[in-house]
């Protein structure tokens, strides 16, 4: 059976076995919808939102995937949509207060459009606590489902259609991957694919391992399936998605390390484009730096989280890497890759964080020169080890840090980024400019975008284009 297109009736048995059974759910969800559509004498509008990372925005492409097969439309505005979704993030306390601040203001909506319909996924589904106080307070929500029983979508949402009552759904951990379930793409020509799912590094600061469960990765021949579809879909770009990319393959039937697994992606005639993220600095193999120098794929850049440049407050992170074995890792791939891209994660404010430890990340941000560094103020997790130690730093003497850090970061990367003024390189256009209608937006290969005149016929097309001159952290140039 041709499982993107299955042949499923509704008179026969429900399917035990997946992904046969969402299928099954689909076509269920078909008539619900269907009939929903009849009452309203339209058809019904969806509207998803996504917090936080990468994954995140690759799931939520998955339940739009669902949502359009089943009979609902896009709809960019929320307070019109008739299914509204949040895809949550918990990594930082201020995406939690976020969520509960639109769910506020959907509760209003909802009151005057009593049939809209609203459900809540993702990592902070995965937290308790969070559960507990929606089904208390936020009595409006219609579905609570988790980041492992995502690929259930469809028959959650048909659990909804025939109950009245708030569903939730939440799974601990899991250790199962259900594989080729729809989705649709935010982009034609670009796009996430999965390699693995959760962590299992506990950086002591960390929720992701308590909310995205143990580490387990695809098997590679449903990656190289995924990307073969993908290209013959029109993709030229893929991004690898996972925590923690360098562990690729450890908990493999046949193990397989991520090296090897770009080696094979490689070989997928068509893709022009692979990046990756996010690479753990312990984990980043002498074979994983060859086999991108000699890679005419892989993009000239690397996310590197560093989070901070202390030994000792490394190792209170459990991060397993010292500020010289990070900075000897920066030169062993500089030394193989000159013009690599190298970007950053930097937390501020970590227990016990003296001034002389946050001088010592100043010192790494200035000896590796960031392209860009993603910077944040350590936020306490309920949960993790790091929320019950001591010396928490008063939020005045962090804000002063993170102003000093966010300034050298931003000297820096505006220095690095205009080494490249008057080079031609290429651009993959992604997007007509949001500002100016007459220019486009490409990326170049080491991630800094690029804006110059075109028109949306260059959408998805790699391009040759002059960088005339750089604004800070990207350029305007001219086609060649
Ligand atoms: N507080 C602040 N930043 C955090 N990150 C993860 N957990 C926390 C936290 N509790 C940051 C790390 C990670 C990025 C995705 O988010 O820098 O690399
Ligand atoms: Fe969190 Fe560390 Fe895992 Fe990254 S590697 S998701 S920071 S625990």
């Amino acid at each position: 059976m041709n499982m993107m297109n299955p042949d499923i009736s509704l008179s026969s048995e429900i399917p035990e076995t997946e992904p046969e059974r969402q299928y099954y759910y689909i076509e269920k969800a078909k008539t619900y919808v269907a009939k929903l559509s009849e009452e309203l004498g339209r058809r019904p509008t969806f509207c998803v939102t996504t917090f936080g990372c990468q994954m995140n925005a690759r799931d939520s492409e998955k339940l739009v995937g669902i949502l359009e097969r089943i009979g609902y439309t896009e709809e960019a505005a929320e307070e019109k949509a008739d299914f509204v979704i949040y895809n949550t993030c918990t990594v930082r306390e201020n995406a939690n207060m976020r969520v509960y601040g639109r769910l506020g203001q959907l509760n209003r909506v909802k009151k005057k459009n009593p049939h809209m319909m609203i459900g809540l996924c993702g990592c902070m589904m995965q937290e308790p606590k969070v559960v507990e106080k929606l089904r208390k307070s936020y009595r409006f929500v219609d579905l609570i489902f988790g980041t492992h029983n995502i690929y259930k979508f469809a028959e959650l949402i048909v659990t909804c259609f025939e109950s009245k009552r708030m569903v939730i759904d939440i799974w601990k951990d899991t250790d199962r991957i259900v594989e080729d379930l729809p989705s649709e793409r935010k982009f034609s020509f670009k796009s996430g694919v999965n390699i693995m799912f959760g962590c299992n590094n506990f950086c002591s600061y960390c929720i992701v391992p308590y909310v995205r469960g143990r580490e387990r990765s695809r098997d590679p021949r449903a990656i190289i399936r995924e990307i073969e579809r993908l290209v013959a879909d029109g993709v030229v770009e893929v991004m690898l998605l996972g925590q923690n990319v360098n562990s690729y393959g450890k908990t493999l039937e046949e193990p397989m390390t991520f090296a090897e697994l770009l080696q094979e992606i490689e070989k997928i005639e068509g893709l022009k484009r692979i990046r990756f993220m996010t690479s753990h600095p312990k984990d980043l193999s002498d074979e994983l730096i060859e086999v991108m120098k000699n890679s005419k794929k892989i993009c000239r850049h690397l996310h590197l989280p560093m989070q901070s440049g202390s030994t000792e407050i490394l190792k209170k992170m459990n991060r397993r890497y010292t500020k010289e074995q990070y900075l000897e890792l920066v030169t062993k791939i500089r030394e193989a890759m000159p013009d690599i891209s190298l970007t950053t994660d930097i937390i501020v404010g970590f227990p016990g964080e003296t001034e002389e430890d946050f001088l010592e990340t100043l010192d790494v941000v200035q000896k590796v020169r960031y392209d860009s560094a993603f910077t944040f103020i350590y936020s306490k997790r309920t949960g993790t080890p790091a929320a019950t130690m001591e010396n928490q730093i008063p939020q005045d003497v962090i804000k002063d840090r993170f102003d000093r850090l966010l300034e050298e970061v931003q000297n820096i990367s505006a220095e690095v980024c205009s080494v490249h003024t008057g080079k031609i390189m290429t651009a993959l256009v992604e997007s007509i400019n949001d500002h100016d209608a007459s220019l486009v937006t490409g990326r170049l290969n080491n991630n800094l975008l690029v804006h110059f005149p075109g028109d949306e016929t260059l959408i998805g097309k790699l391009v040759d284009v002059k960088l005339d001159e750089c604004k800070g952290f990207y350029y305007i140039g001219t086609q060649v």
